[in-house]
């Protein structure tokens, strides 16, 4: 591998970077950034790197969710426990319906910053910067908020380590226990169907575990039943915040991104030549790539090769967006050059990123209907050719916002207006998160190779 250092990224060409005026302010704060802990261990990451190697095999199945952007203002227990809680009902219902370990991975603890489509934001004459996400920019149209200011780098870094405590404390102190299935469905409203068809279901594990707990298999006994593993994610955009965590190993010697334990390349900033590519080629944590229906096949095998020239399992995830539309022309062909180049990766569906549509009122919104189109497109192209499906991610949250059409509520366009409090773009509400786990759980057991009973005896 040619020499790198965390700051090399600083000599390529670099896209959806801020131009922030103040160098000498950005430069003391990212000094800051150097001192503080980082927010995640090496071990961590080399942990759901294994979770990732084993999800590339067919051996899990990964569940990828979150905002789109997280903000500043929402940051409370609620909120957070809000959203921690429905991927966890998703998750439930994707390992009970698949009989599959599913890999937690919340784009949560750290998903601040945007790719725009456009530099500058015109309303009735005026131009400003476009709205980067609250780690570099406030979202009112006014000067004063769009001036990039590296001052919100250390309060996303703060409210990083916020979130990220709470998540642990949750995943490991008894509210992510198998016996608490039922108490993660109270915040439904009981008219809800899926709310019912979670209860039934939260019922069957219920005696599940009196049978385990007979057994002598109790959450005394058992981390596994008590605790969960539970995985930070973002997209790598804002390097220089990224630098500045970044963080020699002392077990291994190697770098790792210490803001996350997975981060991701945007489909606007996956240039091989690019600073991002750059920067994510030098540290060990699992990373994932957005592959669009632009990615060139040779970019794609391109990018693998310079992020992953060892063929490490778990290293690489790609992460499909191509919309219900496309994702059977478009996709294939990807996954087929990969697999014949040999390459290990894992795949998952976005089923967002291509489906966002605009109403006539131009507001921003996706269908229910066209993001569960992507993900079964999504399962056929891995059947025909022979590859693993191996997971989804999500822009979901935890409250009961109307921001996508359709689902078992049939939300309309008129009803959009309702709850619609997205910074960036609209995400699945608590009830169309859980309903979207349950049609995929459907799927993957509907797909599920049978495990030969040869194998099952040997275990
Ligand atoms: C995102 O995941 O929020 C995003 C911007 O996706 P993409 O890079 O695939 O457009
Ligand atoms: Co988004």
């Amino acid at each position: 591998m040619q020499s790198w250092s965390p700051e090399n990224w600083r000599h390529q060409p670099i896209r959806q970077n801020p131009a922030y005026p103040d160098a000498d302010a950005l430069a003391r704060v990212e000094a800051r950034l150097k001192s503080y802990p980082p927010l995640v261990f090496a071990g961590e990451a080399r942990r759901l790197k294994a979770a990732l190697a084993t999800a590339s095999e067919g051996n899990a199945f990964v569940l990828q969710g979150g905002d789109c952007a997280e903000s500043f203002g929402d940051f409370n227990a609620n909120i957070i426990r809000d959203t921690f809680r429905v991927l966890l009902q998703m998750a439930v219902v994707l390992t009970f319906g698949a009989s599959l370990p599913v890999v937690k991975l919340g784009r949560m603890a750290g998903q601040f910053a945007k790719p725009r489509s456009a530099d500058m934001e015109t309303v009735d004459g005026t131009a400003l910067p476009s709205y980067r996400g609250d780690i570099v920019n406030g979202p009112a149209f006014t000067a004063a908020d769009r001036v990039p200011d590296p001052a919100r780098m250390e309060t996303g870094y703060f409210q990083s380590a916020g979130t990220l405590n709470l998540l642990r404390a949750f995943a490991s102190g008894g509210y992510a226990d198998l016996h608490e299935v039922h108490r993660w469905n109270l915040s439904f409203a009981a008219r809800s169907p899926l709310a019912e068809r979670y209860g039934e279901l939260a019922q069957r594990i219920q005696e599940t575990l009196g049978f385990m707990a007979a057994c002598g298999i109790t959450s005394a006994t058992t981390p596994q039943i008590r605790e969960t593993d539970f995985y930070t994610s973002h997209e790598a955009l804002l390097l220089p915040y990224e630098q500045a965590l970044t963080r020699v190993d002392s077990t291994t010697g190697d770098w790792y991104a210490c803001s996350a334990h997975f981060l991701w390349i945007g489909d606007r900033t996956r240039q091989p030549d690019g600073a991002h590519v750059e920067f994510l080629r030098g540290v060990k944590n699992p990373i994932g790539i957005k592959v669009g229906p632009t990615t060139p096949v040779a970019d794609l095998i391109r990018l693998i090769e310079i992020l992953n020239p060892k063929d490490e399992p778990g290293r690489v995830t790609l992460i499909s967006r191509m919309g219900a539309e496309n994702v059977g022309q478009k996709l294939s062909p990807l996954v087929r050059a990969v697999k014949s180049e040999g390459r290990r990766v894992l795949w998952l569906c976005d089923a967002m990123h291509g489906n966002t549509i605009n109403t006539a009122t131009k507001i921003k919104t996706r269908s229910f209907d066209a993001i569960l189109k992507e993900v079964r497109g999504f399962f056929d192209v891995h059947a025909a050719e022979g590859t693993w499906a191996g997971g989804v991610h999500v822009e979901m949250t935890g409250q009961n916002v109307t921001e996508c059409v359709g689902g078992a509520h049939h939300l309309t366009e008129a009803d959009l207006a309702d709850r619609y409090e997205t910074f960036c773009d609209p995400r699945l509400n608590a009830e169309q998160s859980l309903e979207l786990a349950f049609l995929v759980s459907e799927e993957l057991k509907s797909r599920r190779r049978p495990v030969p009973l040869t194998a099952v005896a040997a275990q």
